[in-house]
């Protein structure tokens, strides 16, 4: 079986956001794994409205252009990893419109999550994991929580890497992760070869 294709999704578009960061490091530590292979997809890429469909895109194609490229790369991978910021007390609000405008890419696949912020971002990712069984997406565990005083450190050019603890965590994530892409792939593989069979 091939290794599954995980993305991490940049989760903040705004200029000079912290997203950059996190998204760089966990890329640099998957990159040095041999289980999965990692991609970074940027939300400024896919410059998408607030929802505005008439009907979900789980019951039906998309107008929006941009939309019909986002779900076509969500549809690639067999597993996210979300940067999450947290604005007052929940996901940004790209990141919520991102989730809603795709339906059958997150399907059966699983969702981890670096946060940031005052409270590593927890808040927020609380929510995203409510939002993202809704979804069909299968949260993992454990998440990366990255505090306020080590992103001022780091926003002051101290890599992620050089903290230790920060990559203990993002392992067993990655570790957990992995066996979750694994498992779901097979699954998925399997169902999709007896729908061919039938
Ligand atoms: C609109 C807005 C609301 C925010 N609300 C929170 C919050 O509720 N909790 C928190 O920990 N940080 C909050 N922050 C601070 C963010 O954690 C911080 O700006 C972080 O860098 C945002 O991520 P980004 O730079 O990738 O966009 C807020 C920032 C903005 C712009």
């Amino acid at each position: 079986m091939a290794k599954p294709k995980i993305a991490i999704v940049i989760g903040s578009t705004r200029p000079g956001r912290f997203a950059d960061k996190p998204a760089a490091w966990i890329k640099e530590l998957g990159d040095r794994r041999s289980d999965l292979s990692f991609e970074i997809v940027d939300l400024r890429d896919y410059p998408m409205p607030l929802f505005d469909e008439e009907v979900s895109p789980a019951w039906a194609p998309s107008k929006n252009e941009v939309a019909g490229k986002w779900q076509a790369k969500v549809a690639e991978f067999d597993g996210f990893i979300f940067t999450a910021a947290e604005y007052n007390h929940a996901p940004t609000g790209v990141l919520k419109n991102a989730l809603d405008y795709a339906a059958a890419g997150w399907v059966n696949k699983p969702a981890a999550f670096v946060g940031y912020g005052g409270v590593g971002g927890a808040r927020a990712v609380e929510q995203l994991r409510l939002i993202a069984v809704e979804l069909q997406l299968a949260p993992i565990k454990t998440a990366v929580h990255i505090m306020w005083p080590v992103m001022v450190e780091a926003r002051e050019g101290k890599s992620l890497a050089e903290f230790g603890f920060l990559n203990d965590g993002a392992k067993a994530m990655l570790d957990q992760l992995s066996w979750w892409a694994n498992a779901l792939k097979t699954a998925r593989d399997a169902e999709e070869k007896e729908a061919k069979a039938a």
